[in-house]
Formats: structure tokens, C-alpha cells, sequence
């Protein structure tokens, strides 16, 4: 019998190749998030889960089947699965990073720089016709150069940004992370400093931090108001890290300069106000949206599921305690 895979969405055919000769697999092939009803019938089906970041994969979905073989998120973020309980079924969960690290980079960047050149802005009003012949005091933007950049979370993704930032504009770093990088200071001149320290020296802020309780609301109506009021906000991480209605407040009393934010609170919902503001750039969830990104993290997800269906452990598991337990 050929092991079963079930995917929980479409996601690019060249990770599917790998499955196709030696698997049976299923794809939950309509364009919506799965219903827990399909979700169940699926993992109740599989050896192998599939999944996606919207998916929760919580106690109820485990337990569906007690010969779930492994959980492989098509993510490299976790949030979305309750690996406490996987790992006390035994159930080894992976994740996909490193081959999106470019991307989401590059977005976190395209972002930085639209926000501080209100390019989103400028571009509505153009196309509305409502610009006035060339004015020098029109869409007055903020220079990157010279400025500081604080990122929170210093992964790969949040040293990837400031590599960017750092060597194509010139702009001074600082980082918080939970442990120090002597590497990574001295290659871009970064300073290490508190959370605070951060939130008020920076120009730039960005959040590279996973979703735990204790990074909840990490930045909320007290760490705003630490803030510069000519500093902008750039989170491509989890929504909730920030209280994204007391950013909202923020915005509008004008307590900080803009946000630029891929990911939201209850996505894909916006907290009440959020579209309406001019000084915010919004993208949706699509950070690692680039076909290199979602073909590798296409073919790294089947790559960890057929590790462990062969009795190996999978290159990049996020509990990896699982093995000792077998
Ligand atoms: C995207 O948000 C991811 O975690 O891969
Ligand atoms: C986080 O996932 C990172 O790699 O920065």
C-alpha cells in the first residue's frame, strides 16, 4: 500500500513530483481555507499531513487519527499547530525555512521603502487624476540613509533585511533579539539593545519574531508611544505580535509616521479604520509570494514528509524530540 498525503490547499506541482510515483495524494483543491469538516475527513484519510499556515491543526485534528505519521507545514512559521500536543502523539511537525528567507526579505525591504516614499499614496492619487502640475512640497517622503533601522527578531528573515538596508542604503542598525550576535554586529556595525532602547531610537522598526504567547501583542499603546513620531512600523512576521487596534489609534493621531504590514491581527480581516488611513501600506499575508520561494517551500514540505515516511527524520523539524520518543 502506497502511503497517503493529504494537502490542504494547491500549492506549486514541483514538490507534488516528488509524491506522485511512490504516494496516493489527495488536494483539497478549492480556493478557500479547508472547513474543519474537510480538514477531518482528510487527516482521518491520510499517513501524512500537508498543511498550510491557516490551518489549524489543534488537539481535535490530532487526535482524528492516531497513526498520523508527521505534520509538515508549508510555513516556516508554527503557530498554526499545537506542537506540544504532536509531540505528545509523537508526532513529528517541520516547518520550510531558509528557502523563503530571500523573499520575505525582499518584501520586508519593498515595504520599508513604499512606506517611507508613500508610494501606495502617491500612486491612488495619481490615478485618481488628482495631481496638480509638479509641486515641491507634494508626498514629502522620509530618506532612508543615515536613519536607523531596529530589528526586532534577528532570524534569519530580520538579518536578511537589515543585510539589505545596511549595504544598499546605508542606514545604522540596531537589533533585540533573545540572545546576542557578535557575528552579526560586527559585519553591519549593529547594536545590540533593549526593547525599549529600540522602540525609541529608531526610525524603522521591523518584526521578525515568531507568534508565542509571551510575543503577543508585543508592541502595543506603550511601546507606540515610545516610538519617534517620524518613525514607521514594518511587520511581515504574525499579526498579533502588535495590538493592531491601538496601532490603528496610533496611526491616526498621527503618534507615529505609517505602518507598512503584510500580516493582520484576524487576518484576513483589518481592525475598523485600518483601510482608510493614507499612511499605511498593506499587502496580504504574501511576504514569501515569489515562485522561487513557493516552489522550494513546495518541495522542502514533501521532501520532510517522505524523510519521515522512510523511517529518517526530517531536515527541518520543529520538535525534534519526537525521535528520541520512537
Ligand atoms: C509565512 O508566513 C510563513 O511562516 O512561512
Ligand atoms: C524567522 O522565522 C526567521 O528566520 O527570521
Amino acid at each position: 500500500m502506497k502511503p497517503k498525503i493529504f494537502i490542504t490547499g494547491k500549492i506549486p506541482e514541483k514538490g507534488l513530483k516528488f509524491l506522485q510515483d511512490s504516494c496516493q495524494v489527495k488536494v483539497y483543491s478549492k480556493n478557500q481555507v479547508i472547513s474543519q469538516k474537510e480538514l477531518i475527513k482528510g487527516v482521518k484519510w491520510c499517513d501524512a499531513l500537508l498543511c498550510l499556515l491557516t490551518d489549524k491543526i489543534n488537539k481535535k485534528i490530532v487526535d482524528v487519527n492516531p497513526n498520523l505519521k508527521i505534520i509538515s507545514n508549508y510555513a516556516v512559521g508554527y503557530n498554526n499547530i499545537d506542537i506540544k500536543y504532536a509531540t505528545k502523539k509523537g508526532i513529528p511537525v517541520t516547518n520550510t525555512p531558509g528557502v523563503l528567507t530571500d523573499a520575505v526579505a525582499e518584501h520586508t525591504f519593498a515595504l520599508l521603502l513604499a512606506v517611507a516614499r508613500r508610494i501606495s499614496e502617491s500612486d491612488k492619487l495619481i490615478r485618481a487624476g488628482k495631481c496638480n502640475d509638479w509641486e515641491p512640497m507634494l508626498l514629502l517622503g522620509s530618506q532612508m540613509k543615515s536613519k536607523t533601522l531596529g530589528v526586532i527578531g534577528l532570524g534569519k528573515i530580520g538579518a536578511g533585511v537589515a543585510e539589505r538596508a545596511h549595504k544598499s542604503i546605508g542606514v545604522n542598525v540596531l537589533y533585540h533579539d533573545i540572545k546576542r550576535n557578535s557575528k552579526f554586529e560586527r559585519e553591519y556595525k549593529a547594536k545590540f539593545v533593549s526593547l525599549n532602547d529600540l522602540l525609541k531610537k529608531s526610525d524603522f522598526i521591523t518584526l521578525h519574531i515568531p507568534l508565542l504567547p509571551s510575543t503577543k501583542h508585543l508592541i502595543g499603546k506603550k511601546g507606540l508611544s515610545m516610538m519617534k513620531k517620524t518613525a514607521y512600523l514594518i511587520n511581515t512576521s504574525r499579526g498579533p505580535v502588535i495590538d493592531e487596534e491601538a496601532l490603528v489609534q496610533a496611526l491616526k493621531r498621527k503618534q507615529i509616521a505609517g505602518a507598512a504590514l503584510d500580516v493582520f491581527e484576524n487576518e484576513p480581516k483589518l481592525s475598523p479604520g485600518l483601510a482608510k488611513l493614507d499612511n499605511v501600506v498593506l499587502t496580504p499575508h504574501t511576504a514569501s509570494a515569489t515562485v522561487e520561494a513557493r516552489t522550494a517551500m513546495s518541495e522542502l514540505a514533501t521532501k520532510n514528509i517522505l524523510a519521515v515516511l522512510s523511517g529518517k527524520k526530517a531536515e527541518f523539524t520543529v520538535n525534534p524530540e519526537v525521535y528520541r520518543k520512537r
